[in-house]
């Protein structure tokens, strides 16, 4: 404990942009809850409880206030962020400059001096409310292209802390990475963490080559593995960690809970309420350009203007949860999805009939649960993607061994799921042949298909995702900050 910031009493606090919950203000000026949107939440939750932790974040509205939410097993604490922290530090460096940035460019990234102040400026609060709640020599957990400052800022705060960032989003390759224009603040900002983790291990290699360049560090060279043989980036007085952990979900539970009486009933029901057709397509996202919606609603519209689709006894359901509404990006990519919507319906279906069923709202979770389950095919054809859980969430819940699983090689999750129909989404020719071939697959290879991913599922879960990250970070503790014997030995760059 040092530099004046008193200990709090959490042995380990998980930092994120979001909390797991969203407050909502009602119209008679009280408050109430609702879960928050993505796949971080959906991976964290459950783990936290389980641990007993304190969580901070941002509430979802503006000045919500920093009262503690108290829960039976964990400890939320809000940082409050103003209006216009919301529309700088959230909406814009988080998600109109990073966002875009870290996906490909698939939009242009914006890059504004104001917006970067205010993204140094709420990174340092959520650094601040870190150090307050984190005991003393606490493992400090930071999640996400939102507080890529905040390990280093923690650590000149908390120095007896131990510090893990993970990055749930992709990072980009070095060329696109070098645009940014705060690009040596961010990588050291991420250096103040005792291990860094991503994804893919492609990610880990493209940090520690920035790392090198724009920060000076001595890197280790070999290349990086799954959840083992961790690069090293060597600063003058510690070393700091990188790996590759691919998140997962909590199959277990959503394996149980797709098996229950009560959500196969459902799942019959929304076949019949759907008209009971032969076919559905299912595809459930955040409404974020980076997932390609509007590839497979493409594909489905060609593939039914060529009868190579049966528009009597086929429907495709689009689950889309609002997302980031204010940035003009999403704007524009909401109205394309709608109009084309609008199109395959006024072109193929019938009055009573339409082909495609499209809900632009959170879908409860069991009723979620019950369309992974009755859904023949599952449509995830992101453009870039750093994991995509829904695929892994459509496998779990495919206990009967049914339906298929069409998936863009541009996710980290088709580096796990091989027997997936891996498709380019860039390539629309082979994103149709790949959903035909789906449609029409024997119930035989349908089922040697998804039994290879059902083993991949339920063997990786979250918790090992979990487990590996925390003990790697652990072991930093045992062997730093003495330099490794290959460092010593002079395998390393400068
Ligand atoms: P991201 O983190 O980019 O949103 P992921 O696929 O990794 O993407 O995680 C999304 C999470 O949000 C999953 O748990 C998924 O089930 C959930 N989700 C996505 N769309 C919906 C929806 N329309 N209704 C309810 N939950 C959704
Ligand atoms: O997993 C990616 C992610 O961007 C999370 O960081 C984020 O919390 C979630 O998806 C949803 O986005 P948002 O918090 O902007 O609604």
């Amino acid at each position: 404990m040092s530099q004046g910031a008193d200990a709090g009493n959490s042995d380990f606090v998980v930092v994120a942009n979001r909390l797991p919950i969203d407050m909502e203000r009602l119209p008679d000026g009280s408050t109430t809850f609702k879960r928050s949107p993505g796949g971080l939440v959906t991976a964290l939750e459950p783990l936290l409880r389980r641990r007993r932790g304190a969580w901070i974040g941002w509430p979802g509205i503006p000045d919500a206030g920093e009262e503690p939410i108290e829960q039976d097993d964990m400890v939320l604490y809000p940082v409050n962020l103003s209006a216009h922290e919301v529309a700088e530090y959230y909406e814009g460096f988080s998600n109109a400059t990073l966002w875009p940035l870290y996906h490909d460019v698939i939009v242009k990234p914006i890059y504004h001096r104001k917006w970067w102040d205010a993204y140094v400026e709420v990174n340092r609060r959520f650094a601040e409310a870190a150090a307050k709640a984190a005991a003393q020599n606490a493992t400090v957990w930071v999640q996400d292209y939102q507080l890529q400052l905040v390990p280093k800022m923690l650590r000149s705060l908390r120095p007896d802390l131990t510090i893990g960032f993970f990055l749930h989003i992709p990072f980009p390759p070095v060329e696109l990475f070098m645009q940014m224009p705060w690009r040596t603040q961010i990588v050291e900002g991420l250096l103040g963490a005792d291990l860094v983790g991503f994804h893919l291990a492609g990610g880990a290699q493209n940090f520690l080559i920035l790392a090198r360049r724009l920060a000076g560090a001595n890197t280790s060279r070999g290349s990086v593995g799954v959840r083992a043989r961790f690069g090293e980036a060597e600063l003058e007085d510690r070393i700091v960690r990188v790996g590759a952990f691919p998140i997962s979900i909590d199959s277990t539970s959503l394996d149980k809970q797709a098996r229950s009486k009560a959500i196969r009933r459902r799942a019959r029901e929304l076949r019949a309420e759907l008209g009971n057709p032969r076919k559905i397509l299912l595809g459930v996202d955040r409404l974020d350009y980076t997932k390609g919606i509007d590839v497979r609603l493409r594909a489905f519209s060609e593939l039914l203007a060529e009868n190579r689709v049966n528009r009597e006894d086929t429907v495709l359901v689009q689950l889309a949860t609002p997302s980031r509404e204010r940035v003009e990006s999403y704007i524009e990519m909401r109205e394309d999805i709608e109009r084309q919507v609008g199109h395959i319906n006024g072109e193929y279906g019938e009055v009573g009939h339409p082909i495609v069923h499209y809900v632009h709202r959170p879908v409860p979770r069991e009723e979620l649960i019950a369309f992974f389950v009755v859904a023949d095919v599952m449509l995830v054809t992101p453009l870039r993607d750093g994991m995509n859980l829904v695929a892994k969430e459509y496998v779990a819940c495919r206990s009967d061994l049914g339906g298929a699983l069409v998936l863009s090689e541009f996710t980290g999750a088709a580096a796990e799921l091989r027997q997936a129909y891996l498709v380019n989404p860039h390539h629309l020719e082979g994103v149709k042949d790949a959903i035909e071939a789906a449609l029409k697959q024997t119930p035989e290879e349908g089922r040697r298909r998804m039994r290879a991913l059902r083993r991949q599922v339920l063997a990786h879960d979250v918790d090992r995702w979990a487990r590996s990250f925390l003990d790697a970070l652990a072991a930093t503790k045992t062997t730093a900050p003495q330099r490794s014997d290959e460092a010593k030995s002079g395998s390393k760059s400068g």
